[in-house]
Formats: structure tokens, C-alpha cells, sequence
């Protein structure tokens, strides 16, 4: 961070946090960037010291100061960095990274149901196909309740755990009040997948959130290259969340912490660029004959929750398309340069039918319609990927006739 007392009177943006976040020790290291530390294991000092900090890691805590980090499982000074630099974004004590958004979400289950000896969890429906199926499944020992938004509070039970929802949701991009949610809960801890807004349009945290979750392998990374995600929390609920990755072996990778971290000082400028694009496609998608219903937040804003707890809508759309399937088959068939291809929150856009993918194993009465497209907008010219979408939707009369 900027050592000049006077730049600390005022909080700095996030612009300045995204760019200097996790390097306050580069200088005296006499480096400028950070250093990727690949070692599975560390020289102990001793047995009793090295000991003692494994104890301390295998519990969820830090390394100590004079054991070392003992082992790439327990600690990783790369990852640590990647980790600083997000939970200063997102208004945090702690974040912790793992291998993937799902091992995350998994994480989160875990140290909130079983491990607290409770075995029910309540969830907002939409949300991420891969999450949907994970609940559903019992897999982890804890029986999901979906329920609607306003449905929270009659659902609670004894043995609920945690309260999981996504905003805006994944596909088509349903918002939830993240502060009613969480006055609905009581003292049922609410996690909040915040992958479409990214800390720089969304904070749960500073809303009563418990947990701030992201795969980062969207937005976060921004290249299509890493699969990884990260939670932000308390420091408190940090070391639950680091206890189940050091048991269970969900650790994120240091090189895709590098890279991760190297994300986030682009993550601002990407998100300004990428939500500017998608607001011009989502004002020509609304007057295309071929599309029935655009969905993006902000649309239909009735209870004014882009004001109050988002910056901006994102860069996530979805289309319903007026002629279904064959219209979805025809414009994931045509695009040239959208690619088609799940995933979301990169450099380039991608276009995707989450009914036959992203949401393939959601219960049937869930799942999204045949006819819904989902466009994640990347850093093209706007004007180039509506010149794509024209010729693509095109195709559809012709697919259809
Ligand atoms: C909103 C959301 N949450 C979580 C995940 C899971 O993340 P990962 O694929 O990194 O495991 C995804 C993946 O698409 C997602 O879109």
C-alpha cells in the first residue's frame, strides 16, 4: 500500500485498492512484482516450532511467525496475497481462495452444516446450475429448502445452517434484496455467490452478508485461464473456511494466484468497459423483432435495488427468444465472434444455452427455459458484437421456417 500518511486521512477508491492491494512488502523485498512461491513443503526450524504452526493452520489460524508455513496444503504465501487483495475489495478481514468456485461453495456448506452439527440449508432460487445441483444433491450431508426471496424467514428451521443466495443470479440475472435476506435470517449466517457483480459493483459484506463468494475463475481472473474461487468473510469465519481446506485439500494453486491477483488491478477498468458494452447491446437486443424478453438488471428495477446495493448492472445478459429452441440452436450456430462456450466475465464474449448447459441438472420445474440465451459481454466494440448478434439472429427466420 501507498505509505504517505496524508493518502490515508481518506479511504482510497477501489480503483487504487485494485491495483496496490497485497503489495505492501514488494519494496522491501526489493521487487515490483510479487513473487510466485511454488514450494510444496518448507525447511522446519525444529519440531516443536514447525509443529506448533501446523496445529495452528490445521485449525484454520495463520502460520507462526518462527514454525514457517510447513506445508503448501496449510499455507501459501502467493495464495495469502491474492487473498489480502480481494478481501480489501470487498470490505473484509479475510478472504480464503481454493481450487474452484464449487470446492468454495463446498467449503462454505461444510464449515456452516455438518461441522456446526446442522444439517439444513435454505436457497434462493436461480442460481448457478452447478451450486443447484450441489444442494440438491445431499452430497455433503445437508438437505437444501429452496424457497422464494420472500420465503426465508417461514422456512428457517432449528438445524438451518446457512442461507445461500446468488445476485444477480445466474441466468437471468434475478436480484435479490441482499439486506432483507439477511434481516429475514436472524442470526442464520447468509452467504451471497457475488460472481456476476464482482466487488467493484456489489459488497455483501457491508449489507450483513456473512460471506462474499466469487469463482473467480469469472470476473476475477478476466482471461479464461484459472479456475479458481474465493470466499471474503470475517477473520472469524476465515479460519472455519481454511480449516476445511487444509482437511479436505481444496487449495487454489499459486500460479493461478498470480494470476488472480494480477486480475484484480484490471478488474475495475474491465467491469466500467464491460457493463458500458452490454448496456448498448441490451438497448438493441430490446428492439430486435426476434427477442421477446431481455433480461438485465435494472430492467424493471421496481424496488430500487440497483441504487442500493449495486453499482451498475454487470456485463451478464439474457435473451428469450421469441421463436425457442430452434432460435437458441440457430444464434449459438451462427455467432462468429461471440464464442460459444460456457463460462462467463472474460476478455472476450461468450454466448451459452443454459438450460442444455450451465443449468443441465437443475430440477426440471427450475430449470431455465429452452428459449433463454445467455451473452457474457467482453471488451470488443459494442458495435462489433451487435454487428454479430444482427447477422446471427438473421439466421433464425431461416433455421425456423
Ligand atoms: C455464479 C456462479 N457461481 C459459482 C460458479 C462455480 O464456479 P467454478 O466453475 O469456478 O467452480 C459458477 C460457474 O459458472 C457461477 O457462474
Amino acid at each position: 500500500m501507498i505509505d504517505d500518511d496524508s493518502l490515508h486521512d481518506t479511504p482510497l477508491r477501489p480503483e487504487t485498492v485494485a491495483v496496490h492491494a497485497g503489495r505492501a512488502d514488494l519494496a522491501a523485498l526489493g521487487v515490483h512484482a510479487p513473487p510466485i512461491d511454488l514450494s510444496s513443503t518448507n525447511p522446519l526450524p525444529d519440531i516443536v516450532h514447525g509443529g506448533d504452526s501446523y496445529e495452528s493452520m490445521a485449525t484454520g489460524g495463520h502460520p507462526l511467525p518462527d514454525g514457517g508455513n510447513v506445508y503448501a496444503r496449510l499455507w501459501n504465501p502467493t495464495v495469502a496475497r491474492f487473498e489480502e487483495g480481494l478481501a480489501e475489495l470487498e470490505h473484509a478481514e479475510a478472504a480464503v481462495a481454493f481450487s474452484s468456485g464449487m470446492a468454495a461453495m463446498t467449503a462454505a456448506i461444510l464449515s456452516h452444516t455438518t461441522a456446526m452439527g446442522k444439517h439444513h440449508i435454505l436457497a434462493v432460487r436461480p442460481l448457478y446450475g452447478g451450486t443447484d445441483h450441489l444442494l440438491d444433491s445431499g452430497l455433503l450431508g445437508a438437505e437444501a429448502t429452496f424457497c422464494a426471496e420472500g420465503e426465508v424467514r417461514a422456512h428457517l428451521r432449528a438445524d438451518t445452517g446457512l442461507v445461500v443466495v446468488e445476485t444477480p443470479g445466474n441466468p437471468t440475472l434475478d436480484m435479490v434484496d441482499i439486506a432483507a435476506v439477511v434481516a429475514q435470517a436472524g442470526d442464520v449466517p447468509v452467504l451471497v455467490d457475488n460472481t456476476f457483480a464482482t466487488p467493484l459493483l456489489q459488497n455483501p459484506l457491508d449489507l450483513g452478508a456473512r460471506m462474499s463468494l466469487h469463482s473467480a475463475t469469472k470476473y476475477i481472473g478476466g482471461h479464461g485461464d484459472v479456475i479458481a474461487g474465493v470466499i471474503a468473510c470475517s477473520e472469524e469465519t476465515a479460519q472455519a473456511l481454511r480449516r476445511v481446506r487444509a482437511i479436505t485439500g481444496a487449495l487454489l494453486h499459486p500460479l493461478g494466484a498470480y494470476l488472480l491477483h494480477r486480475g484484480l488491478a484490471t478488474l475495475p477498468v474491465r467491469m466500467e468497459r464491460q457493463q458500458r458494452s452490454a448496456e448498448r447491446v441490451v438497448a438493441w437486443l430490446a428492439e430486435h423483432p426476434a427477442v421477446a424478453e431481455v433480461f438485465y438488471p435494472g430492467i424493471d428495477d421496481e424496488r430500487g435495488l440497483i441504487p442500493r446495493q449495486m453499482r451498475g448492472g454487470g456485463a451478464m445478459i439474457a435473451v428469450r427468444l421469441r421463436d425457442g429452441y430452434a432460435a437458441a440452436e440457430a444464434l449459438t450456430g451462427s455467432v462468429r465472434l461471440f464464442t460459444h462456450a460456457v463460462s462467463l466475465g472474460g476478455v472476450d464474449s461468450l454466448v451459452q444455452h443454459p438450460a442444455a448447459l450451465t443449468h443441465r441438472p437443475v430440477a426440471a420445474e427450475a430449470r431455465p427455459g429452452a428459449e433463454i440465451v445467455r451473452l457474457s459481454i467482453g471488451l470488443e466494440d459494442p458495435e462489433d458484437l451487435i454487428g454479430d448478434l444482427a447477422q446471427a439472429l438473421a439466421r433464425i427466420g431461416v433455421a425456423v421456417r
